[in-house]
């Protein structure tokens, strides 16, 4: 890890937040009028990095989205409006949550119809994987997701443990058959 930036300085989470608008039009949508999951999840890792890149000011690389409940269909013409903020930094990695409604244009109904949490990672020009200053949450709700944030963490990190060892394992079967004994 490139460790020149020694002392990062402590943001705010207010410092992090950022809001981003869509009109969903009819390329955002499938047969039925709704707005495509894949699209929907492509705003949501624009208005994270955003978050990510108030925070660490350098350049941020997407290392992973957790599960995403689409709760609603979005439908053709409704507002999509997301907001992100940093939910917690670690060395150089920040946990950023991320929050989306769809109001209909015609009646002013406002519904929450997604929310994800994604990691971002912060480096240089070359890739190389860079120091982040550190968050202060402030309100007992950023506290919360501070704490929470811990948690999810140490979840990814036994999540990937538990994949590494399911694809060796499918390996060492894989092999077995292609040259029994
Ligand atoms: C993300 C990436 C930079 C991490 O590189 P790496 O060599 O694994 O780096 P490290 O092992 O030193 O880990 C660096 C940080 O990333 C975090 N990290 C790495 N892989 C992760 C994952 N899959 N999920 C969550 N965090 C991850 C580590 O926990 C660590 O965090 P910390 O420094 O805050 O403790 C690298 O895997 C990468 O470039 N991936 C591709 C990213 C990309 O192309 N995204 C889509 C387009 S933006």
């Amino acid at each position: 890890m490139n460790t020149q930036n020694q002392h990062p300085k402590v943001r705010t989470v207010a410092s992090t937040q950022s809001e981003k608008t869509e009109i969903v039009l009819p390329n955002d949508t499938n047969m039925l009028g709704h707005l495509l999951g894949g699209r929907l999840m492509h705003f949501i890792d624009l208005t994270g990095a955003m978050a990510a890149y108030r925070h660490a000011r350098t350049n941020v690389v997407t290392a992973s989205m957790d599960h995403i409940d689409f709760i609603r269909p979005v439908h053709l013409g409704d507002l999509v409006t997301l907001k992100s903020s940093v939910n917690r930094a670690f060395s150089s990695s920040m946990e950023v949550g991320v929050k989306v409604w769809a109001e209909n244009t015609r009646t002013g109904e406002v519904a929450h119809v997604a929310s994800a949490y994604l990691v971002f990672v912060a480096v240089d020009e070359q890739g190389r994987v860079q120091k982040v200053p550190q968050l202060k949450p402030e309100t007992p709700d950023e506290v919360r997701r501070f704490d929470d944030a811990l948690r999810r963490r140490e979840h990814r990190e036994r999540e990937s443990v538990r994949r590494s060892e399911g694809k060796l394992a499918v390996a060492a079967l894989a092999s077995e058959q292609d040259n029994p004994s």
